[in-house]
């Protein structure tokens, strides 16, 4: 049994946010409530602010979810990361009908307005562009942005990532805005990343932070080039978070998208061996070792989820509490990196 005498939020206060992702609070139960609002400072949306929730049809906006989680989050005192405005997935297809540049133009900014300064000032920041590099990379494609062939990249070319931020910036002056991706710390990912983020700090796009996702395997995190991304994201002049944080453990079965609702595959995960728990916590205290190094750089680190129910990576105890909501040795090895005991 896993004892907790020091919070995580409060070692993380002298360094960064420590926050986490859900759609609280609709369909989370009291415990879980009071859980994340005792260990977490920050929450991020998993999925009620992205663009197919929240607006099917371009006459058509759903804001209670987001509405709830914005509430939610005051109550308690938490400091909400807004995720996310412009995407290749979970985007309806109506933004993109008639494929006339203008009109696709019109549609991204009222959407990104309406959104944003729905929020102002209530949101710290955002998730402007998500995912928007190719994932098969190479020599050749290092050398380049390798943009994701996106129907915003069809649309409007590559300056549909300028465009976003600028949306975003007159929506909400005070929105620290985010350019966010998954295994960008890596290879030739990660070289594009540069040569994209240098372009649209050439451009004027008002651009502040880098997210790293940060969706690793427990045995296999990348530690050395998660270090150097960070310092090469501080060298452009941008911040960075780790916004999306989950090490899986090797091995475990479980589906991919469980998130949360899957209580079918529930019941059968396998449970994890205590090596495997001592495993995850050593990765664990390692990279919080990284990011307390750069504390200047990283402005918060959010784990994309609550507990090893409430994760996409169902079944692969990727967080810091287990299923029945009691914390695993990852939550006392990071408390103790953070707090050099
Ligand atoms: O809400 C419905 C529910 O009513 C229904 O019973 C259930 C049946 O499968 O589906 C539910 O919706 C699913 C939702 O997760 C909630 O579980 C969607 O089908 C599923 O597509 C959705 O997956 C989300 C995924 O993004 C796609 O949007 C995950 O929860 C979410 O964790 C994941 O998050 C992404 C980030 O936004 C971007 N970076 C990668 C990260 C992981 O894929």
């Amino acid at each position: 049994e896993v004892k907790i005498d020091h919070l995580l939020k409060d070692a993380g206060k002298d360094f960064f946010l420590i926050g986490m992702a859900g759609d609280l609070p609709a369909r989370y139960s009291a415990e879980e409530l009071a859980l994340a609002a005792e260990h977490f400072a920050a929450i991020t949306p998993e999925n009620c602010m992205k663009p197919e929730r929240l607006h099917p049809q371009e006459n058509q906006w759903q804001f209670e979810r987001a509405d709830a989680l914005v509430e939610w989050a005051r109550q308690n005192q938490m400091t909400i990361h807004g995720h996310t405005l412009v995407w290749h997935a979970q985007t309806p297809g109506w933004f993109f009908e008639g494929d006339d540049k203008e009109v696709i133009k019109q549609r991204m900014k009222e959407h990104i307005h309406t959104l944003v300064g729905r929020y102002k000032g209530q949101l710290q920041s955002w998730d402007v562009v998500n995912e928007a590099i190719d994932d098969r990379g190479g020599p050749q494609a290092a050398k380049t942005e390798n943009l994701r062939n996106s129907k915003w990249l069809q649309a409007l070319g590559p300056e549909f990532l300028t465009l976003a931020f600028q949306y975003a910036h007159e929506a909400d002056p005070t929105a620290v805005l985010y350019y966010n991706d998954y295994n960008i710390e890596s290879g030739s990912k990660h070289e594009s990343s540069m040569v994209l983020l240098r372009r649209l700090l050439a451009d004027g796009a008002p651009i502040h932070a880098v997210g790293i996702q940060g969706h690793w395997r427990s045995g296999s995190v990348p530690f050395k080039e998660i270090e150097k991304a960070i310092t090469d994201y501080a060298s452009l002049g941008l911040k960075v978070s780790i916004t999306e944080l989950d090490v899986t453990i090797r091995g475990a079965s479980g589906g991919q998208f469980g998130g949360g609702f899957n209580r079918r595959g529930f019941r059968s995960a396998t449970p994890p061996s205590l090596e495997d728990l001592k495993q995850q916590a050593d990765d664990y205290a390692q990279l919080f070792a990284i990011f307390k190094k750069h504390q200047d750089v990283i402005e918060r680190v959010t784990f994309w989820g609550l507990n090893d129910r409430r994760t996409w990576r169902w079944g692969q105890h990727p967080l810091l509490f287990d299923a029945g909501n009691h914390p695993k040795p990852a939550y006392v090895a990071i408390v103790d990196e953070l707090e050099n005991r």
